[in-house]
């Protein structure tokens, strides 16, 4: 893997320069202070001289757009893990038509492992789970043309040791970090997923230097590898995570309820300022079709992260998904503003009472709109040109969950009603538009 080619382009200068200020800051710790920046660009901190450290061109090209794929945990969590689950996940994408809809990595979660190391000091994989092993299972995934990752995490325990009583000792990276990276590059393994899991306290590890640490022994590998980072959002990764990541996690755990997808989504408002090409800002991954969530919650769910630019891993049994999720996971023009190339993530520019407006700029000039009701009564909400910061029009509308085109806005601007955008929005839900000139 080549990682220090060519010099990035100037977003991507700004976000190499946040990375590089935080790695040379990392030996002082500590450095997760917010920026006070209020532009809608990431915050221009001055280029480091040190960016030769940073493998921003090559992360960009690997994570351009934000990740899609499936990914085991939502699922099954630790203990229905196996490799027949893995398989038929990585099938049914296939069989329906999601890997050409961009859903291309299937993600094996915690719970993969032996208890214990080999006496190489090895992770073994779980025999009774994984009892053909896991490069076979990877050149599966690679054989219908999707990619394959992995879990792991950086301090000697993975969080299902911690949280779910997974018996195993010295399961975590720590002290292994140059054989592990390397059993990835001989599996095959095309994504990883490092999670915290507490190293602080089981190891007395510092967040920068462990994520960077393992991003340099990736970058020593001949493997792309999309390197996910975890630490639930603790310390402010955002700040300094792009230049180590392609993607790393702003909150706690998700959880199949709309208290937990709305809580999330009201946490993400201030992120836009960091993520782009490269470098995403990561709110967990789908929990659309577990759980008992509504349709509506379901497209709110999906359009949100859509909006937010986050990564689209689903967690659910695609075997037995209701035709309405897979018709959500599958809308062509939601999952184009999730993978639009300008990786620009929405703000919100209105918050009333749990009605919310957000709006992200997309590449040429379009805009996304969402008008989501977290409150549990239907609302009505509306927005004008102005308050999104679009010029005047006539603007061209679509809304992209009932795929149809609606009456254009802005024409005149004779009348201050002709900039209105108002929608009677059920309880959980959005509408989610389009504006193009
Ligand atoms: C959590 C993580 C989950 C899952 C789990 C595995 O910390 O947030 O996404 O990976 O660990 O034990």
């Amino acid at each position: 893997m080549t990682l220090r080619r060519k010099l990035p382009i100037t977003r991507h200068q700004l976000l190499a320069g946040i990375a590089s200020a935080s790695l040379l800051v990392v030996a002082s710790c500590g450095s997760g202070s917010k920026s006070t920046s209020s532009t809608t660009k990431a915050p221009s901190t001055p280029a480091s001289t040190s960016s030769t450290t940073v493998p921003v061109a090559s992360m960009d090209e690997l994570a351009a757009t934000p990740p899609m794929g499936w990914n085991s945990w939502n699922q099954v969590r630790c203990y229905d893990l196996n490799e027949d689950v893995v398989k038929s996940a990585a099938d049914a994408i296939v069989r329906h038509g999601l890997d050409k809809l961009g859903y291309s990595y299937v993600v094996v979660d915690d719970c993969w492992q032996e208890p214990e190391r080999a006496e190489d000091g090895s992770l073994q994989p779980n025999k009774e789970r994984f009892p053909s092993g896991l490069k076979s299972l990877a050149d599966y995934v690679h054989d219908k043309g999707l990619k394959f990752g992995l879990y792991l995490s950086p301090g000697s325990e993975t969080c299902a040791m911690q949280w779910d009583e997974y018996p195993g000792t010295g399961l975590g990276s720590f002290g292994h970090e140059r054989q592990d990276a390397e059993m990835l590059r001989d599996i095959g393994v095309d994504y990883l997923k490092y999670d915290w899991c507490a190293a602080d306290e089981t190891d007395g590890l510092v967040p920068q230097e462990a994520f960077a640490h393992m991003r340099d022994e990736l970058e020593r590998l001949e493997r792309p590898i999309v390197y996910s980072i975890s630490e639930y959002g603790k310390h402010q990764p955002w700040t300094w995570a792009p230049g180590i990541a392609h993607m790393w996690r702003t909150t706690s755990d998700i959880a199949p309820s709309w208290g937990s997808i709305s809580h999330i989504i009201n946490s993400q408002a201030e992120h836009y300022k960091y993520s782009g090409p490269g470098a995403w800002n990561d709110p967990d991954m789908l929990q659309v079709g577990n759980g008992e969530l509504t349709d509506d919650e379901v497209r709110a769910h999906i359009g949100m992260w859509a909006m937010l630019a986050a990564p689209l891993m689903i967690g659910t049994d695609l075997d037995k998904v209701s035709p309405s999720v897979l018709e959500a996971l599958s809308n062509p023009d939601v999952i184009a503003v999730d993978q639009d190339p300008l990786g620009q993530q929405a703000r919100r520019v209105s918050l009333d009472n749990g009605a919310q407006v957000w709006v992200r700029e997309l590449e040429g000039g379009d805009l996304a709109v969402a008008l989501l009701n977290s409150t549990d009564a239907e609302t009505k909400i509306a927005t004008t040109l102005e308050e999104l910061d679009a010029e005047s029009g006539p603007w061209k509308i679509r809304d992209l969950w009932t795929q149809s085109d609606e009456e254009p806005i802005g024409a005149e601007m004779t009348e201050p009603s002709d900039s209105v955008i108002s929608r009677k929005v059920p309880p959980h839900a959005m509408v989610m538009l389009r504006l193009s000139r």
